[in-house]
């Protein structure tokens, strides 16, 4: 893979980024790097395997994040990952909730670099797709940059060239998953850090980000950023990445041309037996703090689950705000 192909990334999130939010987010951004939710090697291997990895194929580059800590299951998605056609695959390293600590992975894995090395060479070894991690700065109180430094390199020592630091601590005890993603406190410079000490690798930050402002500072010192909750809560927000992070020349997606595309695919998903709350909900982000924008989610949102709803309510709920935007 191209390595300017990890300069902006939407992160991977449980129950956010599925396919039809990938689908959202190729609209206004032809070059962002999408990730799929978590993926677990048990789900892979003996769950629904179609629904769980198919996609379109309008949404590459993506890249898929397993979960999962068994080298041998690793290789054996990963080979099955392959064929599906994704562009990546990520081991997740970061997701401190405690049902993935009681499966052994996800942060908890930070405490072991070994097998991680291991993990990741095994996802190589089934594929020649691009490997890649996602960890946190540490783990619970621990607190010494050449711990993290160590946890790197034994994990580089693979195939692996490109690290995604989400740059916060995971305190394994005590906190919520969300409370993970807020109060350990966010630790930037030990990214650069890490960027400046093994040049080599790609290193993209993670974590806080809010503005395209804030990822051009850090792409002064790192390679590459990933956004997670902005992505989420104000979704249009991808449709200036191109413009001001991969110096494209096109003009950013209009915003209503966008919410008619993704209406007639979902005209397409409904069709195929998606419910339309699955595909509806991931337009709440798109229509964030602008005029007429809670009517447009007000609307979609008390009409989505009624029987007999169709993807018609989007284009009444683009009434609400199409006239004062844009
Ligand atoms: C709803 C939600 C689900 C998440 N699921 C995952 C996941 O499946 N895998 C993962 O590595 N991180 C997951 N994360 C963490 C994000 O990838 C990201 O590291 C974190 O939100 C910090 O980035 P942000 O401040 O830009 O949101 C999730 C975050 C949220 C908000």
């Amino acid at each position: 893979m191209n390595s300017s192909m990890q300069r902006f990334a939407v992160a991977p999130m449980i129950d956010v980024t599925d396919r039809h939010f990938r689908f959202l987010a190729r609209l206004l951004s032809r070059h962002t790097l999408l990730y799929t939710e978590m993926i677990t090697t048990g789900a892979i291997l003996h769950g629904q395997r179609e629904r769980l990895l198919g996609f379109n194929a309008e949404e590459h580059p993506v890249a898929l994040q397993l979960g999962g800590s068994d080298p041998a299951a690793l290789r054996d998605s990963a080979q099955i990952a392959q064929a599906y056609g994704y562009d990546e695959l990520n081991l997740n390293c970061g997701c401190p909730s405690d049902r993935v600590q009681s499966g052994a992975f996800g942060a908890c894995l930070m405490a072991t670099p070994a097998l991680v090395r291991d993990c990741l060479r095994a996802m190589a070894d089934g594929t020649d797709l691009a490997v890649t991690l996602k960890c946190r700065t540490g783990i619970d109180q621990q607190d010494s940059f050449d711990e993290f430094l160590h946890f790197i390199d034994t994990a580089t020592d693979s195939p692996c060239r490109t690290v995604i630091v989400h740059a916060r601590n995971a305190w394994l005890q005590g906190l919520s998953p969300k409370e993970n993603r807020e109060i350990p406190p966010l630790k930037y410079d030990w990214v650069y850090r890490l960027k400046s000490l093994r040049p080599q690798l790609t290193i993209v930050i993670n974590g806080g980000i809010r503005t395209l402002a804030e990822a051009q500072q850090h792409l002064q010192h790192v390679d590459g950023v990933m956004v997670g909750r902005e992505a989420w809560h104000n979704t249009y927000f991808l449709a200036d990445v191109d413009a001001l992070l991969f110096g494209d020349k096109q003009p950013p997606a209009d915003r209503i041309a966008v919410t008619r595309r993704y209406a007639a695919y979902c005209e397409q998903q409904v069709a195929l037996g998606v419910s339309l709350t699955a595909l509806t909900k991931h337009l709440l982000g798109l229509w964030h703090n602008v005029p007429g924008s809670r009517q447009f989610r007000r609307h979609i949102s008390e009409n989505a689950h009624r029987k007999g709803a169709t993807p018609r309510i989007i284009e009444e709920a683009l009434a609400m705000v199409s006239h004062s935007t844009e």
